[in-house]
């Protein structure tokens, strides 16, 4: 792809949102980016629609002068950025291929015998899937019935008996919804130093509940680690970055679990020039909730029960067999998301374009009219 095209197929971030000078050209290159990516929608991985950003086109093309060489200015000048960010020191920031990756580095360098794992049934499965090789005893705690954390159940489980460490994801994957922060903060206040806490934030800025903050003000306690990721609200899931925001007794233990240079030079200039960039988070946010007001509206006209989200996901009821719905979508030309036990029910939808959500809507409509919804 020329310079050009590259940088011009950015504007589809932002398209959606209506943004950017040029706006009467900017919806038809986001349907050609749509055009372009061919295959079923993709409407499976919470991945951002809107493309990477056109910021990010542009320092990434820049940075290719520097490829050859290891990245040593660039990974410094991230971390000094994200530390200014967060208002903390850069000896509390730890990068990760991916925030996954910062899950990974918790999860092994707190092992234990007889260690326990805390988390929410359901919830966003890599912690438990990183803790397989290790000795740790899973507790799944279902969520309320708000779908929120059950912080009760969770401190019954949890405290008491050694080390046990507690995965909150908040806004959760996959029921989009969220823990007040309040019972959060007050469990963390009070919990003895054997309870380590891993709040994911991976949805943080997509979060508009007055109740929500970040645990990032925790960063003063060394049992507490935040991770945060540029694969959302950034649009660079193929890109691989997250960090962890830790106290620096805790950034030093994952940082024993790294890959030194996890971070390629690339994705660190393009996330430096995201994180100056103002539009970009507002955008994203303008162009997810409209096509959330498209799913939200076909839902209702459908009678099928959703979770209102506070995330770029849904999830909703489908009224048959899961995995038959999730064929005749592919079938359909729609990538749906994968199955959350114990909620077969339901079916995650990630948000798309909101031209994405209209195929969608239609695609839904014809499975009623089939009787397979
Ligand atoms: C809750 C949550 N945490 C972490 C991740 C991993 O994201 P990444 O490794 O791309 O930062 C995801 C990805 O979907 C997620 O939903």
């Amino acid at each position: 792809m020329e310079r050009r095209d590259f940088l011009q197929a950015g504007l589809a971030f932002g398209a959606a949102a209506g943004i950017g000078a040029g706006v009467s050209l900017v919806p038809e290159m986001a349907r050609a980016a749509v055009r372009r990516s061919g295959g079923p929608l993709r409407l499976n991985s919470n991945e951002n629609p809107l493309g990477l950003p056109q910021a990010a086109r542009r320092a990434i093309l820049d940075g290719l002068a520097e490829a050859n060489r290891y990245p040593r200015e660039s990974r410094i000048e991230l971390v000094g950025a994200l530390a200014a960010l967060h208002r903390v020191e850069p000896e509390n920031i730890v990068l990760g291929n991916g925030s996954t990756e910062v899950l990974q580095m918790s999860v092994q360098a707190l092992a234990q015998e007889n260690a326990r794992l805390v988390l929410a049934d359901p919830t966003f499965e890599d912690v438990p899937w990183y803790g397989q090789p290790f000795p740790y005893r899973l507790e799944k705690v279902p969520l309320d019935g708000r779908h929120a954390h059950d912080i009760g159940r969770m401190k019954e489980r949890a405290e008491g008996g050694g080390r046990a460490i507690v995965y909150i994801c908040n806004p959760n994957n996959p029921t989009g919804t969220v823990t007040p922060s309040s019972e959060v903060d007050e469990w963390i206040e009070s919990a003895d130093e054997n309870t380590y806490f891993l709040v994911d934030e991976a949805y943080y800025e997509y979060c508009v509940d007055p109740g929500y903050w970040s645990c990032t003000k925790w960063v003063t306690k060394p049992n507490v680690i935040v991770a945060r990721t540029f694969s959302k609200i950034y649009g660079m899931a193929g890109m691989r970055l997250g960090y962890a925001v830790a106290h620096k007794e805790a950034a030093a233990r994952l940082s024993e679990y790294i890959a030194k240079t996890n971070a390629n030079h690339l994705v660190l200039v393009a996330a430096r020039v995201c994180l100056d960039d103002a539009e970009l988070v507002p955008a994203s946010l303008e162009a997810n909730s409209r096509a959330m007001r498209i799913l939200y509206d076909v839902l209702e006209e459908l009678d099928l029960e959703y979770l209102p989200s506070q995330a770029n996901f849904v999830m909703h009821r489908i009224n048959s067999d899961l995995a038959t719905y999730g064929r005749r979508m592919l079938e359909s030309g729609v990538r749906v998301g994968r199955p959350f036990p114990p909620m077969l029910g339901y079916n995650r939808l990630s948000i798309g374009l909101p031209e994405e959500m209209e195929r969608f809507a239609e695609i839904l409509r014809e499975f009623r009219k089939k009787g397979w919804t």
